[in-house]
């Protein structure tokens, strides 16, 4: 036996509103092949002016509730992975335990960009494991639409909004190994040094205000491409398995092209991979969680599945989490 964390429920949020590449053709000089092309991506749902990265947390997080089927008052903890809060102060997730009617207990963001919710999720499952905590909502949610400069066409037919989450409870596994269910490991990384080719133009203690995203596209490509084939290396070799018995690949969705190029390094066919980048756009720390959350509604994703996260974000940050569904 060995506490293990184990998904017990998954949820997401979508705003209703749809902006499609023709709507951008109209806004900025970019065409819907460039956009599919260099991207993959189609459409995007981007948040009306009043809703907050909060509203779409509290929304992904009751889903997941539901689909637990536990009670609120049975949540210990509550982590947000967002790069967009509602506030500089006090953090998203105690909106979201307020808002869901959990009790007093740990609940605070985290803030790794587009790998926050593999951050979030690496914490979550040492607060279990350690036994400081026995049920975590852990969330992505962010509303990129309030950072991104919508006269930039490099970065403004990228980014999209959304909110996705996960109930993660403790569970005594009999199996050992990667045979039995819940987070096998985790494995994070950050670079700082890659730190100004993905990064916003301000924030609360430099420009007093939250600023825009500024990319360095290619350079970002390069390294995506690199550190993903690197790091799902690294993590089967720790379990000494190979890409056959991963079921599905649910990795974070900023290009169609980086996903390809980790699929073909791993050797996984394109129909074991869970793409939303077509219709959800980049949606940074929301954009694994809103995978997962549709593989499974779509009767794709099964109980005993293995799956395997991967993403990579500014910091620069990335890492990835092997775990049995
Ligand atoms: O989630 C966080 C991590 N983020 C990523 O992993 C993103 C990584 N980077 C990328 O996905 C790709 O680099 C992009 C999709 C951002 C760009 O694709 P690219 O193939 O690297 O294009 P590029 O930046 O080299 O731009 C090629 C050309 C340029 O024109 P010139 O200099 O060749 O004349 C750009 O000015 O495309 C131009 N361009 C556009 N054209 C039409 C840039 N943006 C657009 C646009 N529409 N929206």
């Amino acid at each position: 036996m060995s506490i293990k964390s184990i998904i017990t429920g998954t949820g997401s949020y979508l705003p209703e509103k749809i902006l499609t590449n023709a709507d951008l053709e109209k806004m900025v000089d970019t065409t819907d092949e460039w956009i599919v092309q260099r991207s993959g991506i189609q459409q995007r749902h981007i948040a009306s002016p009043d809703q907050t990265t909060g509203d779409m947390a509290i929304n992904a997080g009751r889903m997941a509730v539901q689909s637990a089927g536990i009670d609120p008052s049975h949540i210990d903890g509550v982590i947000v992975a967002t790069t967009t809060p509602d506030n500089t102060f006090p953090s998203v997730a105690v909106k979201v335990q307020a808002a869901l009617g959990i009790p007093p207990g740990l609940a605070f963001d985290i803030q790794a960009v587009c790998t926050g919710f593999v951050y979030a999720l690496s914490v979550a499952d040492n607060f279990i494991k350690a036994g400081q905590a026995k049920r975590i909502l852990v969330i992505g949610a962010e509303k990129m639409s309030s950072i991104v400069n919508w006269q930039d066409r490099t970065t403004c037919v990228l980014f999209a909004d959304g909110a996705g989450a996960v109930i993660l409870e403790s569970h005594d596994e009999p199996t050992p190994g990667v045979a039995g269910r819940g987070i096998h490991s985790t494995h994070l990384y950050a670079n700082g040094h890659h730190r100004d080719i993905l990064m916003t133009s301000g924030g609360p203690s430099s420009t007093g205000k939250a600023g825009h995203i500024l990319m360095e596209g290619k350079e970002v490509f390069k390294y995506a491409v690199n550190y993903m084939a690197d790091i799902v290396d690294e993590t089967l070799a720790y379990h000494g398995i190979t890409s056959a018995d991963i079921d599905w690949l649910v990795p974070h969705q900023a290009n169609i092209r980086i996903i390809e190029s980790t699929a073909k390094k791993l050797d996984m066919p394109m129909e074991r991979v869970i793409v939303t980048i077509d219709h959800h756009g980049n949606t940074s720390a929301a954009s694994i969680p809103l995978a997962l959350d549709e593989g499974v509604r779509a009767g794709k994703i099964k109980r005993g599945d293995l799956l395997l996260f991967e993403a990579l974000g500014g910091g620069l940050t990335w890492g990835s989490a092997l775990l049995r569904f």
